[in-house]
Order: structure tokens, then sequence, then C-alpha cells
């Protein structure tokens, strides 16, 4: 199948040619010059968002969503002490005459590629998004793609050994879908692993968010109705049931991670306080898909991030449920 797919223009000489790291997609690749980058995003209310016909993603991507995203990405490792779980090392061990393949879903700005295709200058890392807020000085093993995951992946069949998708679930209507792309994408033993947020805090001592929090629950009751009209919400809870049903992988762990929301000592560079950042910064880009989406009226709207901020910022003892998902291709 022939897929036209953009690689983002890079530096000569900071990324590699094909000739170097050598491709196994089936679709075509072609540069992308920064001069092109303007058509891929779309101004409104003063923030930046992606001008993607068909995708239902309702974030900005501008610098502050995309501190966010970095953010999150060092929370994460901190949390788990690398970047990824699994077997990724055995999955991409070297072998003669062989050119490994890693690809990232909803790659963002792309540090997670960045960071592992450090750690593995053999292999050929993609990064697929729909818009270009990535590095332009990828590592030479690193390409950066524009293309929708709503379509076809466009890797031959079996010619992945890693696919990587961390929090994309906004990103993707059709989740069993993209999951039936996966497998076919990747090679018998080749690893899927996923890593998605819960849709709702707890409270760490079992009692009841919606009495202990009732603002936060407020917000997340309507977010994630409003979300679920659009064809899109949290699916972290619903992901090692699709994985099982595709009847495509084996061997599947289920490994979740808890995180505080905010630290007794507000040291910034905290789990807590890193998470607490970026729920303020997720509500405030909601506060304003809500009103354009005519979901709610611009006061309404703003009681109702007023009061998630102003309990995310003073209860204490909550808690959001990080599940990682990984297996292998049967
Ligand atoms: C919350 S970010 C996660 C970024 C990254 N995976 C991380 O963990 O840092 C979701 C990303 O999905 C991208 N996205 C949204 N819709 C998409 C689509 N249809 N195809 C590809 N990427 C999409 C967005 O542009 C955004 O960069």
């Amino acid at each position: 199948m022939a897929i036209e797919r953009y690689r983002i223009w890079s530096t000569p000489g900071t990324a590699s040619s094909d000739e170097e790291i050598h491709s196994d997609t089936s679709s075509e690749l072609t540069e992308l010059h920064p001069d092109e980058f303007p058509r891929y995003f779309d101004e409104r209310n003063g923030r930046l968002f992606h001008s993607h016909g068909h995708s239902p993603y309702p974030l900005p991507v501008d610098a502050d969503e995309q501190h966010r995203q970095n953010r999150q990405h060092a929370l994460l490792y901190s949390l788990i002490g690398a970047h990824f779980k699994g077997p990724v090392r055995d999955v991409l061990r070297p072998v003669h005459g062989l050119q490994r393949q890693a690809v990232d879903l909803g790659t963002g700005t792309g540090r997670w590629v960045m960071d592992v295709a450090g750690q593995f200058p053999h292999v050929r890392f993609s990064g697929i998004d729909i818009v270009p807020i990535q590095t332009r000085h990828p590592l030479r093993n690193v390409w950066f793609e524009m293309h929708d995951l709503d379509e076809p992946l466009g890797y031959a069949p079996g010619s992945v050994d890693l696919i990587h998708a961390r929090d994309i679930h906004l990103a993707v209507r059709d989740f069993p879908r993209l999951l039936r792309e996966v497998a076919r994408a990747l090679r018998p033993g080749g690893l899927y692993i996923s890593g998605e947020w819960f849709g709702y805090p707890v409270m760490k001592d079992g009692s009841r968010i919606s009495e202990r929090a009732p603002r936060i629950h407020r917000f997340f009751d309507l977010v994630n109705y409003y979300l679920g009209r659009d064809g899109i919400g949290f699916v972290a809870a619903s992901i090692p049931e699709w994985v099982r049903l595709s009847g495509a992988f084996v061997g599947m762990r289920v490994e979740d991670v808890y995180v505080p929301i905010g630290s007794e000592n507000l040291d910034p560079r905290s789990a807590g306080e890193r998470l607490k950042a970026n729920l303020r910064v997720f509500a405030t880009s909601m506060q304003l898909w809500l009103v354009e989406k005519r979901y709610c009226g611009r006061a309404a709207a703003q009681d109702l991030v007023n009061g998630f901020i102003l309990e995310v910022n003073t209860i204490e003892g909550m808690e959001l449920q990080y599940r990682v998902v990984y297996a292998r291709k049967a």
C-alpha cells in the first residue's frame, strides 16, 4: 500500500539518510520543509492547535502543551526508573544483517524517541504525529513523520520490532482497530508497549473522591462525558481486554503506577508537584475545548476549571493511576 508520509526536514548531517539506516516502510517518505510547517497548525483564541480535519484531538500543541508533555516524560522516567518496561533490550538486540525498527505512535515532542534512540543507536526509530513539534535536529537513527494514526500505519507486515504508544487516548477513536494495525506491523515476538492514564483520580485512603474533592470529580465527569460524545476517552482500563480480544499477542503484562497529586514539601521537582502542574495545564486546555465546542458556556467553564484548580492545589491525599501494558506479537 502506498501511503504518503512526511519526514521532517532536518539540518544536514544530524540525521541519517535512508542509505545509512534502512527503512522498511511500504510507503513513500518525502521531506517536509519548515516553510510547509504552518499548514499543520491552526491558531485560535491565542493558542495553537493541529489543523488536521479528522483528528478528534482536543488539546493545543503550543509551548504550554509541549512543556506539559516534556514534564510528563520526566515525571514518568522518575517514577519508573527507565523510559520503558518490558523486554525492550531483548526485542532490539542487534543481529548482524538485520535492521531493527521501532515506532512511537503520537510521539508529540518526540522526547521519548530521542532518549530511547540514544540507547539503541543500531535501531531505526520513527516518531509519528500529525504536527511537526519535534526537534529539527534528530539523532542519526531517528525520523519524525507526519502521519494520521487513523489511517493504516504503512509498515510492511511483520517489519517492526517495537511499537510504543504513550498517552494517545485523545488521539484515537478506534483503539481495537489501531491494535490490529500494530499487530500487523509487528514481527512475531515483536513488542507492543502502551502507557495511559486513568480518567479519574482516587483518594489514597479509599474514601470517595466525589465527596472529598467534588469539583475535581465534577470536572472529570463532564470532560469524560463530552470526550465520549466525540468518540474518544480514557482507555487505560480497557487496553488489557482489547489486547486479549485481538488474539494477536502473548505474554501480556499489566503494571500500574500510582502517582500522588501534590507533595508535602511542594518541591516542584517531585512527581506529585509535576503531576499537579500538568493537571492545571490540562484543565485550562479543556476549558477552551468545552467553550469552543459549545459544551459549556464561558462562565460555567471558567467556574468548573477554577474549582478544579482550587481543589488540586489544596486537597491532599489524591493520586492518579498510570497503566503500562506490554505484550509480544504471537
Ligand atoms: C498527549 S500527546 C502525547 C505525546 C507523547 N506520546 C508523550 O507521551 O509525550 C498526544 C499526541 O498525539 C498526537 N495526535 C493527535 N491525533 C493524532 C493522530 N490522528 N495521528 C497521530 N498523532 C496524533 C498529538 O498531536 C499529540 O502530539
